[in-house]
């Protein structure tokens, strides 16, 4: 069940197609089944005993809030949670996020939940190397690398579960490509199928990274850089649309503004005309959604699936609860997952 031997959850090259199919999207399913009320009761010994660190160095709503209540869900104990630990552990004092990391791996808590922004600290799988204890990166800012994969994983399951497929689909991926980790995350996994186009979308300062590109041309996925959505909108299946990254280092600037030159890169209605109702087609956003989307009109399209579903699949919000309880499972009780999913 653990993917590819690796006890960490750290990059999206870490997962192969067989284990996102077989093991990730079934169970999470069941856990989807498991968090409706009547059954919730079944969640609350899968992880009796065990517990959580959940350290943040810098701002993060949901991936800290989808870690620590699914834990809890799961009868784990969040035994200790800082939600600005540059500030209130500490690192405050200056201490390193490296010898914050490893201080508990000595603690003996059984997964360690961690964020950072800053490019002078070490990258989470370079401190990983280090410690026994499992690790998932919530979130990676420091140098080019820099990867959000339970990100990439929950997109992944948002789209199969909305969509039916992951063969063959248009995927355009918009906003700020230069510094987003969840693009970087997103466009490695998206390269174990046999995506038919990746298009990217950004303004010319935030154009996509060197590495990502030349990962897609290694995996034979047909790809082009473009600044206009509306020129690719009829013929796009998924829109991944993403903020400007000014908290990694991305310059402040209007997207609206420069909606007015040949960049375009919100998504409002005139983007949603473009793109046929009759295709299948769905609106994503890893959130949060500043001024990237027009969300009064947006917000209620059928295809918008980032904050709320309107059909009975879950949003891709929900989908992060749903898919970073089935990686917990699988990282911390492989037994009781491996019976969930034979049920
Ligand atoms: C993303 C992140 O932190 O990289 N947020 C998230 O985890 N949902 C995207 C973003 O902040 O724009």
């Amino acid at each position: 069940l653990k993917f590819e031997g690796y006890p960490h959850v750290l990059k999206s090259q870490q997962f192969s197609r067989k284990w996102v199919e077989k093991v990730l999207f079934p169970l999470s399913d069941k856990i989807s089944n498991l968090l409706k009320k009547k059954n919730r009761d079944k969640l609350r010994n899968l992880l009796k005993n065990k517990t959580m660190v959940s350290l943040f160095a810098s701002e993060s709503s949901r991936t800290r809030a989808s870690h620590e209540i699914g834990f809890n869900l799961m009868g784990g104990k969040v035994a200790f949670t800082s939600a600005s630990a540059n500030i209130s552990s500490a690192m405050g004092k200056g201490e390193s996020f490296e010898d914050t990391v490893k201080l508990f791996d000595q603690y003996h808590c059984d997964l360690i939940v961690a964020r950072n922004d800053s490019a002078e600290q070490m990258p989470i799988d370079s401190i990983a190397r280090g410690i026994r204890t499992p690790i998932i990166n919530a979130g990676d800012g420091a140098g080019k690398d820099k990867q959000h994969p339970t990100q990439a994983l929950l997109d992944i399951y948002t789209i199969y579960k909305h969509l039916g497929k992951m063969d063959n689909l248009r995927i355009a991926v918009i906003g700020d490509l230069k510094n987003g980790r969840t693009v970087r995350s997103l466009c490695y996994l998206l390269a174990k199928w046999r995506i038919k186009h990746i298009y990217l979308v950004s303004p010319l300062k935030l154009k996509v990274s060197a590495d990502i590109k030349s990962y897609l041309r290694r995996h034979n996925i047909k790809f082009s850089e473009h600044c206009d959505i509306r020129k690719i909108a009829p013929k796009v299946n998924v829109f991944y649309q993403t903020r400007t990254q000014t908290n990694l280092g991305s310059p402040k600037m209007s997207r609206s503004k420069t909606n007015k030159s040949k960049e375009f890169t919100i998504i409002n209605k005139e983007v949603l005309n473009l793109c046929s109702k009759s295709k299948n087609s769905i609106i994503m956003h890893p959130l949060p959604c500043l001024e990237e989307i027009t969300r009064n009109e947006v917000d209620k399209d059928p295809r918008s699936v980032y904050f709320e579903s309107k059909t009975s699949v879950p949003s891709q919000l929900k989908c992060g609860l749903i898919t970073r309880m089935a990686i917990m499972l699988l990282m911390l009780n492989p037994k009781k997952a491996k019976a969930i999913l034979k049920s």
